[in-house]
């Protein structure tokens, strides 16, 4: 009672149990800063009681200290310790002492149960950080392959439907400057230009197709359209492209493809407008089960700190790109010497 009242006293709540058994029943209901144990008590003795408080569970850790009385000997104090009791206090008890202690152990508890929340709260925090991770991952997956579908569409319908017109007017002209008497000199003139004016045309109409979806990525597969891409890039550039010939069994479904021969645009991009080289090297194999592209180019050499930089969404972009395949895009550049480009994507199972 009068350790109640000390205790009480101090600020603490207290549960009082009249016997060992009926502390076991108190670890069960709740969680305690320190146990007080007496090591005489009616029923189970305080040794036998700690070792059982020890056994669950929620008390694995509980602080227990020891109390006893002078008259019993050292071994008793082992005893203790032994069955997992944490201090020891020989009685008559003194207050300021106990009091003491049992601050130590409440702050203790205090400050772990702060710390459990912190790290609970903290987890949480990273697993939404993780989710919405996910999210914007897919939602940039999804509106790469929307925007890739719309592109095709769109070159495909450009391609057919305007060429369709175009042609059908060049027929109708053809007709038209037959039908023109011979001495209309201004107006043969005239259909003459319109001739070349729809030629023109329909190149264009061609070329804009092409850059938004070139036909022979779906036609002929992603080795051709590489091939082709350097070839335009270098008449475009004038830098000069030399493609090492692909392993055989190249053969990747449209979305790694896709993929791939965005990227490669992206690089040579890259190469035209901050390299200042003057040649390319591309190769492209099939090395464990990847597709590895490597372009090369011998200008100044990216540097380090444009490979971080946030504001290299181009970069970071061809990362996103291989992410969804579990491929990587490595680039290392040497300063004056130029700029090398590893892009890995795993075939998967077919
Ligand atoms: N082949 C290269 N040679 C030298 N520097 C490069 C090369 N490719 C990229 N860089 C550097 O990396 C930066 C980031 O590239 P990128 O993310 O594609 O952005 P952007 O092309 O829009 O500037 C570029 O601004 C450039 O400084
Ligand atoms: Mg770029």
């Amino acid at each position: 009672m009068a350790l109640e009242e000390l205790l009480l006293s101090s600020g603490h709540s207290v549960v009082i149990a009249k016997s060992g058994e009926d502390a076991l029943r108190c670890v069960l209901k709740q969680d305690f800063a320190a146990i007080l144990m007496d090591a005489n008590m009616p029923g189970l003795d305080g040794f036998t009681a700690t070792r059982a408080i020890r056994e669950r569970e929620r008390s694995r850790t509980t602080p227990i200290i020891f109390l006893t009385g002078a008259f019993e000997d050292l071994s008793s104090m082992f005893r203790g310790y032994e069955a997992g009791a944490v201090d020891y206090m020989v009685k008559p008890i003194v207050p300021e002492v106990l009091k003491f202690k049992i601050s130590v152990f409440v702050e203790l508890y205090n400050k772990n149960v702060a710390l459990t929340r912190e790290i609970a709260e903290r987890r949480r925090a990273e697993e939404r950080v993780r989710k919405s991770e996910e999210n914007l991952r897919a939602l940039a997956v999804r509106l790469q392959s929307v925007r890739e579908e719309e592109w095709t569409r769109i070159a495909r319908e450009i391609h057919d439907e305007l060429g369709q017109a175009l042609t059908g007017l060049k027929m109708d002209l053809t007709w038209v400057a037959k039908k023109l008497p011979q001495d209309q000199k201004a107006a043969t003139a005239k259909t003459r230009s319109m001739f070349d004016l729809i030629d023109g045309t329909i190149q264009s109409v061609r070329k804009i197709a092409t850059r938004l979806r070139p036909e022979v990525l779906d036609e002929l597969g992603l080795a051709p359209a590489i091939e082709w891409q350097a070839k335009e890039f270098q008449k475009r550039s004038g830098i000069r492209c030399m493609v090492s010939p692909p392993s055989d069994g190249l053969t990747l479904d449209r979305e790694r493809s896709t993929a791939v021969f965005r990227i490669f645009q992206e690089l040579l991009t890259n190469i035209a407008r901050h390299a200042n080289a003057t040649r390319v090297d591309i190769a492209m194999r099939v090395d464990s089960g990847a597709l590895v592209l490597e372009v090369e180019d011998n200008g100044r050499g990216i540097d380090e700190s444009a490979m971080s930089s946030p504001k290299s969404l181009g970069l970071l972009g061809m990362r996103e790109r291989v992410l969804p395949f579990g491929g990587k895009v490595e680039i290392t550049g040497v300063k004056d010497q130029g700029t090398r480009a590893r892009v890995s994507i795993p075939l998967g199972l077919k």
